[in-house]
């Protein structure tokens, strides 16, 4: 098992990633303020691992309440979410007890800002189970719920107290939610981390063919990427937002097409091709350095032009996002590959030039 930290003070947390650590209910006991925790998971996740997971903490005395709820993006809204507190409140949870994320990004978003408002408080764990979530989303504190006209736009910063990652739980993924972690795990190479970018290109099929040892070291690697950039700025006043590459306008195709037809990592690997393109446009990266991330992201399976729903459509919808300051549009391009900067040069007929070439009926 490996032992990452996420270095906030006294707010510090360890990550533990390892093969089967889900089922080691010793290594979460030290975390608990009290012997009363409520499980969050969902329809399709809650058979696979809620026994596995919960037995060994009941075996120790644990009161355990389980919030099994609808699998889906789409249900990552104020509705689900006052059926956590709902819970909450009818099994007399207190604001000791620890609530725990047992999921993919969905259930880990929606279980911590539950927690991050119960009882304006209570101790979070998040067991991430996508590689996506393990990678990325279990990390750093961001909770959040979707608005229909914006991504994530109600939330919270609310970190965990520990975060446990078990990569046999990757052994049960879809191919599909696999690719789709593989756009964030490229990311870091693509914002800050070259020599892992040149790893990824070596070592990516080692990685969809699932090798245990290769996808742990993508996963210790890409939260040790992670945890750094969280720790320098926590509530993202600054560098935090170069972590959101392709994210604006992967977000506009989440929130445009409906939440769920598109998973977050695919929308993030097409909007991630539209930064790449205006990066070109304005002279930063050039035709080769777009190819090789083209190329890339084509090997990973992941689609490398977005849904063509016009270029009005898409920023329309990207003035919802969270960079947008003074009502202008700041995005995150890339200088150079494994150096991303937050811009607001681009005008948006540049903006929309590259989304157009980016897009495509699919
Ligand atoms: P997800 O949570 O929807 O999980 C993907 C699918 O896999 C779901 O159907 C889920 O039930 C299923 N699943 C989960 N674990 C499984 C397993 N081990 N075996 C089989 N099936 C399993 O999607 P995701 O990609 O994990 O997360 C995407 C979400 O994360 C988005 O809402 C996105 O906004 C959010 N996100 C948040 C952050 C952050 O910093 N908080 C970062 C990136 C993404
Ligand atoms: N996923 C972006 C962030 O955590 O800041």
């Amino acid at each position: 098992m490996e032992t990452l930290t996420v270095a906030l003070g006294s707010r510090e947390y360890p990550i533990l990633v390892g093969q089967g650590i889900l089922e080691n209910g010793g290594l979460l006991l030290p975390f608990l303020r009290s012997p009363k925790i409520a499980i969050v998971t969902n329809t399709t996740v809650a058979p696979l691992y809620l026994e596995r997971f919960s037995t060994p903490l009941r075996n120790a005395g644990i009161d355990i309440a389980e919030i099994i709820l609808p699998d889906g993006e789409q249900h990552k809204n104020w509705q689900t979410l006052n059926t956590i507190f709902d819970v909450l409140l009818e099994r007399r949870c207190e604001r000791s007890s620890t609530l725990i994320g047992l999921g993919g990004g969905v259930i880990g978003d929606m279980a911590g800002f539950a927690a991050a408002c119960y009882q304006r408080g209570m101790p979070f764990i998040q067991v991430p189970t996508t590689l996506l979530s393990q990678v990325d989303s279990s990390v750093g504190g961001k909770t959040a719920i979707n608005h229909p006209l914006g991504k994530n736009m109600i939330g919270a910063f609310y970190q965990p107290k520990l975060v446990l990652a078990d990569t046999d739980c990757l052994n049960t993924l879809p191919d599909r939610e696999l690719l789709a972690g593989l756009a964030e795990v490229i990311k870091y190479g693509l914002i800050r981390d070259l020599p892992f970018l040149v790893w990824l290109e070596a070592n990516l099929e080692r990685l969809l063919e699932r090798e245990p040892r290769a996808l742990e070291y993508a996963i210790c690697r890409s939260c040790a990427n992670k945890a750094e950039v969280v720790v320098a700025d926590e509530h993202e006043r600054g560098e935090r937002a170069l972590l959101n590459l392709g994210h604006t306008f992967g977000h506009a195709i989440e929130t445009g097409m409906g939440y769920g037809k598109w998973l977050h990592g695919e929308a993030v690997a097409a909007g991630t091709m539209m930064a790449a393109e205006l990066s070109r446009q304005l002279g930063w990266i050039d035709l080769d350095d777009l190819k090789r991330i083209e190329n890339l992201f084509e090997r990973a399976g992941l689609p490398v032009f977005g849904p063509a729903m016009g270029a009005d459509r898409y920023l329309e919808l990207m003035q919802h996002d969270k960079k947008v300051q003074d009502g202008k549009l700041r995005l995150v391009l890339l200088k150079q590959i494994g150096q991303a900067v937050v811009s607001d040069m681009a005008s948006p007929t540049e903006i929309g030039k590259a989304i157009t070439s980016r897009s495509t009926d699919v």
